[in-house]
């Protein structure tokens, strides 16, 4: 690792008993369901980049060409000498384009569950940014930790979540998590949000079930991840991947369904599932502008401004906290 990156990510990773106890308790609810952050370890991270290249899954391809013609702007409002904070942090094609506009930025802390998935982008932005500190955070974002401090003192922090992650959160989660991010912004600070916008179900279901079945390898390792580390006993071809867009909760929901009634052992507590049971790993849900800004007030935030692109299909904004807020 660069030493420039302090040799030594932050690391806040979360205690294995505590996800353990999530784990299962997921599994004893009515309807089954996984914590999704245990799709991204080393390899679900590297699968999930595949997804983010197929042909089928718009959105990264076009919130990065949102980012490309209104990464000035955007580095423009957000003003000089800022923090960049960025939760989940990926691969950093976005982020690179950000910090090329962003006006003497003060630092960049990516915060990401998965070690992996910080070190290479880190060290890849090291080399192109020499002169910026790049403090990495290894964390559950929605968990506590602590933001390092940086050589010279920022003006705002400018918080990104891009990716439409903030989608992956059910709305009253969603709305908990604005508030967090209006609070670790500070008073004076700024947020930068991707959101993928409602369209056509087909299209949506396409970006979610590919055709190469990247999408389905990429759910399923989960059960794998949960196998190593959490000695559970998955037998994956017993299972299968469904997904599909649920019109009226405006959100694609995405499954692991057992082919078979069965029992499966997890850290030693004995799950059953029936024939054709679901366990849900994952929502994605669907904004409209309108959704969205009345989400961010709920929570304190105005949105000053967003950017899409021609098919509306994708929106990144801008915002801060609210005048009055309510
Ligand atoms: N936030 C992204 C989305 O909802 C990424 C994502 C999460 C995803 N889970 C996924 C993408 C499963 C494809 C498949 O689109």
């Amino acid at each position: 690792m660069n030493s420039r990156l302090g040799s030594q990510i932050r690391d806040h990773t979360p205690a294995r008993d505590h996800t353990l106890r999530e784990i299962l308790e997921g599994l004893s609810a009515p309807q089954k369901r996984l914590p999704p952050k245990l799709l991204y370890d080393k390899r679900g991270s590297e699968l999930f980049e595949q997804i983010c290249t197929l042909e089928e899954y718009y959105p990264t391809r076009t919130e990065l060409s949102i980012m490309h013609k209104h990464g000035a702007k955007i580095a423009q409002a957000a003003g000089h000498d800022c923090l960049l904070i960025e939760y989940g942090s990926g691969s950093g094609l976005k982020t690179r384009i950000l910090l090329k506009e962003l006006l003497e930025p003060v630092g960049y802390v990516p915060i990401d569950i998965s070690i992996s998935a910080l070190e290479a982008p880190a060290r890849d932005l090291a080399t192109r940014f020499p002169t910026l500190p790049i403090l990495p955070v290894c964390a559950d974002y929605t968990a506590s930790y602590s933001i390092p401090s940086t050589p010279r003192t920022a003006k705002r922090r400018l918080i990104y979540f891009p990716g439409s992650t903030i989608g992956n959160l059910e709305p009253q989660d969603a709305l908990d998590f604005l508030r967090h991010m209006k609070l670790q912004a500070g008073e004076n600070g700024r947020i930068l949000i991707g959101t993928d916008l409602h369209k056509d179900a087909r299209i949506l279901e396409a970006a979610y079930n590919d055709a190469s079945g990247v999408t389905a390898e990429f759910e399923m390792n989960v059960l794998e991840h949960i196998n190593r580390e959490f000695s559970a006993e998955f037998a994956l071809e017993r299972f299968e991947y469904l997904s599909f867009y649920n019109e009226s909760l405006r959100r694609i929901e995405m499954y692991l369904v057992s082919r078979e009634a069965q029992t499966v052992r997890v850290g030693g507590t004995e799950i059953r599932l029936e024939h054709g049971e679901r366990i849900l790993t994952e929502c994605s849900h669907k904004f409209s502008p309108e959704d969205f800004a009345a989400l961010a007030n709920e929570a304190g935030l105005q949105v000053e401004e967003t950017w899409t692109d021609e098919n509306e299909f994708f929106g990144v904004s801008f915002l801060r906290a609210s005048h009055n807020p309510s």
